[in-house]
């Protein structure tokens, strides 16, 4: 079977396996819609339940009865003016968003730091880039949003701004205090556009971050990441008006959109509401008690604010799990996976789980006794890479790079060159340089240990790399 099936197989396989799934979706492989009778009926029945347009399921591209109806009680539940099903999850989102809100030719800021979908929009709208440097915390490795500080040198260095585009909460899941920031920046007259991906769930609990979604003109949310909703399932949350906003999103969404994802991303909202307060408070409660047993543990840490600098929050339903300095998150995922736990990403240092309402006390008894269990001397780092402290210099706007003459240069030879491609080490996912920038010393010797390491590296081929050819 598996020589004709090769994909449907591995799949099968993967789930026979019963790993405790401690990444996405946020369905937690259907999981997680057992909750209620209707969720039940729905997980049961999701062959029965893939129908198209067919009275009386109205028109996503279109939208008059049933749909429309729920995309108002969404914009409700997140207290938004309007509110959208996206069924090709935040990178559709963002194109839509970023697609409505600037028009060729302006000038935005933009973190360094963002998700490719966002870089990919600012090719195609021919958007010019001022970036707002990351926030790197060396001592634990990781990235956190852009500060205060941050935001405001960025504005500095720019002309003329028509709008600023963030991150919040990161991929770790870590968050800044906005604010009064975006309300500031609101009188300045920038257009807002959060890429809230990871941040779906937020507000519905008070022990959870706050919602500011009322704050951007455009907010993305991946539901799918964390709440139960079906993969590539994402709500666009708009505050602004925006005559182009229909055509975008008619344009770059599919005029067959899946009503098993429109229909889980209803029910991801109708969850909320009902039980994201119970049940994320007791996620919460379970997540803090194991998190004080885990951090008895030698040589780990899980994440909290206390550790982070003023105005940052990390959200309490996931684990970064930090490991101490000389150890290797990437083995330690390799040791989870062993122990069958999924995990979302590793970093250099550590791992990051996303936690569910679905955990139960089990489950953190497992990541427990695992990372008891863990002999440390069996994931050590090779090599203490300096992923986190580049700061390239941009030569080109990211479109003016897109139709430049390029050609493919060894490792070595493209160092001082420009970058035609973003060169993006997963995870995290990242850009490390972004198209138009100049190619440093620092950034290839850390490719090379991605590569070394057989980790991806995408924007490289056959250890090559397109540089734009200067005339
Ligand atoms: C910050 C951020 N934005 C956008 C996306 C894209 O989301 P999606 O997978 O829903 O398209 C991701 C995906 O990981 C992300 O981390």
């Amino acid at each position: 079977m598996e020589r004709e099936l090769p994909l449907l197989s591995e799949l099968i396989k993967y789930h026979k396996e019963n790993n405790l799934i401690l990444s996405m979706p946020g369905n937690k492989c259907g999981k997680a819609f057992l909750r209620d009778e209707i969720g039940k009926d729905f997980a049961e029945n999701m062959g029965f339940l893939d129908i198209t347009e067919v009275d009386p399921l109205d028109n996503l591209q279109h939208p008059e009865g049933i749909i429309k109806k729920s995309q108002e009680l969404l914009a409700k539940a997140y207290k938004v003016k309007s509110a959208y099903f996206m069924v090709n999850g935040s990178s559709g989102g963002n194109l839509i968003s970023i697609f409505s809100a600037f028009n060729e030719g302006d000038e935005v800021l933009v973190e360094r730091n963002c998700h490719k979908s966002v870089y990919n929009a600012l090719i195609m709208k021919k958007l010019k880039v001022t970036y707002i440097e990351p926030v790197i915390d060396e001592e634990k490795d990781i990235f956190l949003p852009p500060s205060k500080e941050k935001i405001y040198n960025a504005l500095e260095k720019s002309k003329n701004p028509k709008g600023i585009i963030l991150t919040n909460p990161n991929y770790f899941g870590i968050t800044y205090d906005l604010e009064e920031i975006l309300k500031d920046l609101k009188t300045k007259g920038l257009k807002i556009i959060i890429d809230g991906a990871h941040g779906a769930h937020f507000g519905f609990s008070k022990r959870l971050p706050k919602n500011i979604w009322h704050l951007g003109d455009y907010v993305i949310l991946s539901a799918h990441k964390t709440i139960p909703s079906l993969t590539q399932g994402g709500y666009l949350l708009v505050n602004d008006k925006s005559e182009n906003l229909r055509f975008y999103m008619n344009a770059l969404m599919t005029t067959s959109p899946s009503y098993l994802i429109m229909a889980s991303l209803d029910y991801g909202r109708y969850y909320l509401e009902k039980y994201g307060e119970e049940d994320y408070d007791r996620l919460i409660d379970l997540g803090e008690e194991y998190k004080e047993k885990i951090n008895k543990i030698n040589g780990i840490n899980i994440l909290s604010s206390e550790m982070l600098k003023e105005d940052y929050d990390v959200d309490k339903s996931r684990y970064i799990v930090l490991l101490d300095k000389g150890y290797c998150g990437h083995k330690l995922l390799e040791y989870l996976r062993d122990k069958k736990i999924q995990c979302e990403m590793s970093f250099s240092r550590g791992v990051v789980l996303i936690l569910s309402p679905i955990n139960k006390r089990e489950d953190f008894k497992l990541i427990l006794k695992s990372l008891e269990e863990l002999d440390l001397n069996t994931i050590k780092s090779i090599d203490e890479a300096e992923f986190y402290s580049i700061s390239p210099k941009k030569m080109l706007e990211p479109f003016e790079v897109f139709n430049s003459e390029t050609k493919e240069v060894t490792f070595e030879e493209s160092i001082g060159k420009i970058s035609k491609e973003a060169l993006i080490p997963y995870p995290p996912g990242i850009p490390l340089i972004c198209p138009g920038e100049i190619i440093t010393k620092e950034a290839i010797k850390i490719i090379k240990e991605y590569v070394d390491n057989k980790r991806d590296v995408l924007g490289i081929e056959n250890e090559k790399i397109k540089i734009i050819i200067e005339k």
